[in-house]
């Protein structure tokens, strides 16, 4: 059993091979957090780890006691302003205006396995990753409200899943300002923080910075989780590196509006929480009913920072991706948007069809503009059915040629959004996101649907499912291109307000739900303007997500590796674009945009019908190398070789399961002249297996000896810009992709 319960000490310990998590009834009640690191034997007691003693500037708890006080314990889900000065994890307003409660220790349960939350995306046991879960009820003996504090802890992974359920027992309404998913307070503050931040068209840059006394924080107000800030954060030791040391990490696995934040206080105690906003965050607890937290995970590495990543890819692979598509290859897409915009015409679309069959590619998908009367982003959104001046014969029509070509067929959706000029907003102005007798603020021109509404989910299934049906669809795009502004929903009271964000991503949630369930060989890709909600909520719905509108591959690097801290490869679609870029203005190589491309769902986003012959039968070429490789680089163990922040040289690494085969992605950001020697050490691979390499070049393949797998992570593989050739063949934006197979 995972997880022991040590009655005489009230100590809780969870563990696997890899992990200990320790939690402890405090003196008062209460829930200290005692350690969660490395595994550690299961021992009775720890009671020593609990220091209290007197200390300036202090309130106790107890009036005749000098000792006890929150501000000195490390605890699990702090209140605020019983004696403890800092962010709380979670607030109860009561009837009477106070906020001040006290949860104590009420009981326990062990379950096997992970009780599934309804409504929102988590992760979840199976016979092949089982998981024990532990749920610690707290009661607030006033208000009879519990808190249920749920952990679960999976065989194989050093990952702990949290959430919390709150219950009202009694018999006012309590109103929930705050409710994080996750709080811990670790030990000390010698850490350095890593958030992942950056905008449109450069989403998820790594910025490191030491962690410092008071608040640190990334959130979002916008209600999804944003270019701008994504749920992930590492904290990790100062020496730690890709290949060695410590480091924790969490993620909320939710869309919309977050705060992940730590906090130092005057004994360099660390508080680590994440979960939903407390801004704009008010939820009424109505007498029997309950508030259902999203899950947050924590993870622990002591082996650097690819191993942390490799175990959110695992975990996210295995136990929260479902479906006809976990686990399976996607499949090689062209997508017209980069190719027409909005111009195109029914011909236009089977022509690009014809040619991606030619080069190989698998599926077709049509973007923004099939549907309403769209002909530019100022109309028709919200209206799904297909446009008859564009599609003389429907979807249908369309799907059935493109079928007919041997090809899967996908369609671009923006579900959650209307334009004013749509028959949509013209029959039922009130579905908007919109606040009485105040202006509306537009983006792209369009508004925010009140998916809080359950009768817009309904009428947006309806009308999406037919579409789905008539054309056999193999493939959705669901894209979502403005923030919220302006929050209010006209379905709900005044006092109400407060939850209509966390109502509409659960609204976003049940839809996805719905379509999935009654198409459940359709594989989703969700998209907001690009990575704009690239988080593992997400994940649960739709298995890949499109990274980013930037298809530059030099920025690609930046982008798709500050992903892969927190997300697997195959969750991130990557697609090779025309160069010069549309969004960079740079010139890259064809060669080094498909070996970028490579490194996740590879598609293609380019006009394919005005290509030279030669660039056709590189692009032939580059998607047979991908397809015989392409397990690998969507689901195998995925190495950052060039640390944090160093942005010259880059190199990836992929290793196959069975360790047979690798990939090296070697990427010259900025070429350099008579470049040193460099030897690259590779990791992950058998020590005694004999590998093969071979380099892949636009003109076809080169042998580049074979060595054991001790060799190449001792001695290295030759890389220098000498081994590519001629000493002169590199320029900036240069790339080299390797490919090592055992004998
Ligand atoms: C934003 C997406 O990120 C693009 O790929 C494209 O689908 C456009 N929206 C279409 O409006």
């Amino acid at each position: 059993m995972p997880i022991q319960y040590h009655i005489q000490s009230q100590e809780f310990h969870l563990y696997n091979d890899q992990v200990s998590y320790l939690i402890r009834v405090l003196e008062n009640g209460q829930l200290g957090h005692l350690y969660y690191g490395a595994r550690i034997p299961d021992e009775a007691d720890h009671g020593y780890l609990v220091e209290n003693t007197y200390r300036p500037m202090t309130t106790y708890v107890s009036p005749d006691d000098y000792s006890f006080s929150l501000s000195n314990v490390q605890q699990e889900y702090p209140p605020y302003g019983t004696s403890d000065y800092r962010h709380p994890a979670y607030e109860v307003k009561q009837a009477n205006g106070s906020t001040v409660t006290n949860f104590t220790f009420e009981g326990y349960q062990i379950i096997n396995g992970k009780p599934q939350l309804t409504g929102l995306p988590a992760t979840y046991a199976s016979s092949s990753h089982p998981a024990t879960t532990l749920e610690i009820a707290l009661v607030d003996q006033l208000t009879q409200v519990k808190m249920i504090l749920s952990y679960s802890i999976f065989s194989d992974s050093p990952i702990i899943a949290r959430n919390v359920r709150f219950e009202n027992h009694g018999k006012e309404t309590v109103t929930l300002t705050t409710a994080q998913s996750l709080s811990v307070d670790l030990p000390d503050a010698d850490y350095e923080w890593v958030q992942f931040s950056g905008a449109w068209g450069r989403e998820r840059h790594p910025h490191v910075t030491p962690l410092r006394p008071g608040l640190q924080a990334v959130d979002s107000l916008r209600g999804a989780s944003s270019h701008m800030q994504n749920p992930f954060l590492i904290l990790k030791r100062p020496q730690t590196t890709e290949m060695s040391g410590e480091a924790y990490a969490v993620s909320l696995v939710y869309s919309g509006n977050f705060l992940a934040q730590a906090e130092v206080n005057e004994y360099d105690v660390t508080r680590l929480q994440i979960g939903i906003n407390p801004f704009h965050f008010a939820w009424q607890l109505t007498p029997g009913t309950n508030f259902q937290t999203p899950e947050a995970l924590i993870a622990y590495t002591e082996k650097g920072l690819n191993d942390l990543s490799q175990s959110f890819h695992r975990l996210y692979n295995d136990c929260l991706v479902r479906g006809a598509w976990q686990h399976q290859v996607r499949p090689v897409l062209i997508n017209n948007w980069e190719a027409t915009y909005f111009d195109f015409t029914e011909e236009k679309l089977i022509a690009i069809a014809k040619q991606a069959k030619k080069l190989g590619i698998e599926l077709f998908v049509l973007d923004d503009g099939w549907f309403g009367e769209r002909m530019t982003e100022t109309d028709g959104l919200g209206d799904w059915w297909p446009n008859p001046k564009r599609l003389p014969n429907g979807i249908a029509g369309l799907a059935n040629q493109i079928h007919q070509l041997g090809l899967k067929f996908g369609l671009w959706f923006e579900p959650e959004m209307a334009n004013r000029n749509s028959k949509l907003v013209r029959q039922h102005p009130d579905w908007l996101i919109q606040t009485p007798n105040r202006p509306q603020s537009q983006g792209r021109r369009q508004y925010v649907l009140d998916l809080a509404q359950p009768e817009v989910i309904d009428y947006l299934f309806d009308l999406i499912a037919k579409v789905l049906h008539d054309g056999q669809i193999d493939y959705v795009k669901w894209d979502m291109n403005r923030n919220m502004s302006e929050v209010y929903s006209l379905a709900y009271p005044a006092n109400q307000q407060g939850e209509i964000f966390h109502r509409y991503i659960l609204g976003v949630y049940q839809l996805y739900e719905r379509l999935r369930q009654a198409f459940p060989k359709i594989l989703f890709e969700s998209c907001a303007s690009g990575g704009g909600r690239f988080d593992a909520g997400m994940l649960y719905y739709a298995p890949q997500a499109w990274t980013s509108d930037d298809s530059d591959a030099i920025e690609r690097l930046a982008i798709q590796g500050g992903t892969s801290y927190g997300y697997p490869l195959s969750s991130m679609g990557a697609h090779v674009s025309v160069t010069p870029n549309e969004q960079v203005g740079r010139l890259t190589p064809l060669n080094t945009r498909g070996n970028v491309a490579y490194f996740g769902d590879l598609g293609y986003e380019l006009d394919i019908t005005q290509m030279t012959p030669a660039e056709l039968a590189q692009i032939k070429a580059q998607i047979e190398e991908y397809k015989r490789y392409r397990s690998v680089f969507q689901y195998g163990n995925f190495y950052r070789l060039t640390g944090l922040g160093q942005a010259k040289l880059i190199n990836w690494l992929v290793v196959s399961q069975d360790q047979r085969i690798a990939i090296l992605g070697n990427f010259k950001v900025l070429n350099d002249v008579n470049a040193p020697y460099r030897r690259l050490r590779i990791p992950g691979l058998k020590a005694d297996f004999r590998y093969h390499v071979t380099e892949v070049k636009p003109a076809g393949k080169v042998n580049r000896g074979s060595f054991t797998g001790q060799e190449l992570a001792r001695l290295g593989l030759v890389i220098s810009d000498a081994s590519a050739g001629q000493t002169n063949e590199t320029t900036d934006f240069y790339s080299r992709c390797f490919i090592l197979e055992a004998e």
